[in-house]
């Protein structure tokens, strides 16, 4: 019989073998969801001698962690901002950059102080973006968009988990091509398919092989879903209205030439804390 603390050794020495990074990290997520807790109480627990079921369900976890599945996916969860969000192979996992795009759609929001705007989410995935703005602006109506049913039907379940399911409408859709409400909406915000086709063969087959490739592919430079929302951004915008993008390292100047060329004003593009190109945003006149 073995406590946890040997199941957490043996589990990580199996994991570095395997190549996995921050295996230790992993193997002691896995312990702290069977355990339900967090990470950080682990240690008291350790010594614990587990049933034969969390064991199993060790083991289980382990090797889709070794057989290359991301951490997240295994978990079956993951934390974006103040939510926990179911997180499976329908959509791409929440990352820690998306994190600071809402953060920065909310101070616009803030200053823009308008009466329930109305927030469109394009490419929404598990919902994190949309979801966290709705959990975190004090009213507005919103929509997040995919063109994945997949998607759609994770961020619906991810809307009832955090009890925003009546707040928070989805539809599957290409785009924007099924919007017909002109100068309706206050905020655009998107985290589109980025990387440049042929970088995609190069990511890490932990991102290439598990996680959606219509999350990824933005097109040969990386940058077709930014032509396509910002001439829809001109026409769906109100006047004052903002657009906030995700975008890839060295994508920058070509958001400011896209949003310039659209006649938009106040165009900014922002780092992330490693200093690439990170965020593009814009104010339709
Ligand atoms: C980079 S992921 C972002 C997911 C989520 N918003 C996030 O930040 O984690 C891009 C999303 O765009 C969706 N997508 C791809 N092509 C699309 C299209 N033509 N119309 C709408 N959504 C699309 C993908 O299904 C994917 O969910």
């Amino acid at each position: 019989m073995h406590s946890w603390r040997d199941i957490l050794r043996l589990s990580a020495e199996y994991l570095i073998q395997k190549g996995v990074p921050d295996a230790q990290v992993a193997a002691e997520l896995l312990v702290a969801r069977l355990l339900k807790c967090g990470r950080g109480f682990l240690s008291p627990r350790l010594d614990e001698t587990p049933d034969a079921k969390y064991v199993e369900a060790m083991r289980r976890g382990v090797s889709r962690l070794a057989a290359g599945e991301p951490v997240q996916y295994v978990l079956g969860e993951w934390d974006f901002r103040s939510l926990t969000l179911s997180c499976d192979r329908r959509a791409l996992i929440p990352r820690p950059e998306t994190e600071e795009l809402v953060t920065r759609v909310l101070k616009f929001a803030k200053a823009y102080d308008v009466e329930r705007p109305f927030v469109v989410d394009v490419g929404t995935g598990s919902g994190c973006i949309i979801l966290s703005l709705a959990k975190e602006m004090p009213d507005g109506v919103f929509l997040g968009i995919d063109i994945s049913p997949d998607a759609v039907s994770l961020a619906q379940e991810n809307a009832v988990r955090c009890g925003l399911g009546d707040r928070v409408k989805f539809a599957v859709a290409d785009g924007l091509d099924e919007f017909d409400e002109p100068q309706s909406v206050d905020i655009l915000v998107s985290n589109p398919p980025y990387i440049a086709t042929a970088d995609c063969a190069a990511l890490d087959p932990r991102i290439r092989n598990w996680e959606p490739m219509s999350a990824l592919d933005g097109g040969p430079a990386g940058l077709d879903f930014y032509e396509r929302l910002v001439s829809d951004a001109i026409n769906i915008l109100k006047p004052g209205g903002g657009a906030f993008f995700e975008i890839g390292d060295g994508q920058g100047e070509a958001l400011r030439k896209l949003f310039f060329d659209a006649g938009f004003d106040d165009i900014r593009i922002e780092n992330d804390y490693a200093g690439h190109d990170r965020y593009a945003f814009a104010v339709l006149p």
